[in-house]
């Protein structure tokens, strides 16, 4: 990256106490996880969410949704953090309150080196019965052809499999297991569309903004609420805000610094501009 931006963010960094970093699916996307709007890539590009992502879709269908959520988590589990995520993980050792907040599902925050970060949008590692709540056991991952398959969504190439290892319906319907509980449907532990974000987690990221004194924003498009106002929060209360995206965001206006380029190239190197002697990961 040229210009005097990286210059500018790393000074921002190191000069910071109190940092949250904020992130969305560009996060992921270096590490095969595919976006939501990203064009032709982008999930909503070819799936429709209010098929798949609504309390509605899964009462209508839940082979679909859970068969569709289940190939996503094997998807993920193919999928390696990247340097990016190390970057953020390096920040988190140098300055241990460092809050990570993340609308993402994935794991690759925790396997990246982040401990604990907050989860906006729940975790596809997080099943729970759909009526009494009851978390529910991971599927076992039969060791299925699909396991050598590239990693990332894990939808298109047709990969689903049915508990047990018997290959899904070509359709990806995988029925959910039942509550050990109750005997009702199990779910996947995200937050879909028309549902409330977990409130411990929301009043979480809320707090951290609202204390931070630099909030570092990745790879997000800022277009699903509330989650996107937690920059806001940032920005009103006097922090500097740095986005890392390859192209411009709504958040543009309120950035003290926009890095523009992908997450695994550009956040190695803002660590590294705060802190000429670390690792960057
Ligand atoms: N590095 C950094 N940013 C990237 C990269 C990359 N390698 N690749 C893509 N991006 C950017 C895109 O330019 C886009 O602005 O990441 C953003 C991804 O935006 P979305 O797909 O809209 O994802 P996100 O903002 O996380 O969506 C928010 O919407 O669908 C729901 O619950 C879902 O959590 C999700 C929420």
């Amino acid at each position: 990256m040229t210009g005097p931006e990286p210059a500018e963010a790393g000074r921002l960094l190191a000069a910071a106490r109190r940092p949250v970093v904020f992130t969305g699916a560009g996060m992921s996307a270096e590490s095969g996880v595919p976006t939501f709007r990203d064009a032709q890539t982008g999930l909503w590009q070819r799936y429709d969410p209010q098929e798949l992502a609504t309390p509605a879709a899964f009462r209508a269908d839940p082979a679909l949704v859970w068969g569709w959520y289940e190939a996503r988590r094997r998807g993920v589990r193919r999928a390696e953090p990247h340097p990016g995520h190390r970057a953020v993980a390096a920040i988190v050792a140098r300055l241990p309150d460092t809050v990570v907040i993340t609308q993402n599902v994935d794991d690759l925050h925790e396997r990246g080196g982040v401990p604990a970060p907050v989860r906006l949008h729940g975790s596809l590692f997080a099943p729970r019965c759909s009526a009494c709540a009851r978390p529910a056991p991971i599927p076992e991952d039969a060791t299925a052809p699909e396991d050598d398959a590239a990693p990332g969504d894990g939808v298109a190439s047709g990969d689903a499999v049915a508990p047990g290892g018997m290959p899904a319906p070509p359709d990806g319907r995988v029925t959910p297991p039942a509550c050990a509980g109750c005997g009702a449907p199990v779910r996947p532990g995200v937050v879909w569309f028309g549902e409330a974000l977990p409130s411990a987690a929301l009043d979480a990221a809320v707090g951290a903004a609202s204390g931070c004194d630099l909030l570092l924003t990745v790879g997000t498009s800022a277009l699903v609420h509330p989650a996107a106002e937690i920059p806001l929060v940032a920005a009103r209360l006097g922090a500097p805000v740095v986005q890392v995206n390859p192209v411009p965001t709504p958040l543009d206006a309120i950035c003290a610094v926009n890095l523009r380029g992908p997450a695994g190239e550009v956040l190695p190197a803002l660590v590294c501009a705060a802190w000429p002697d670390a690792d960057a990961g």
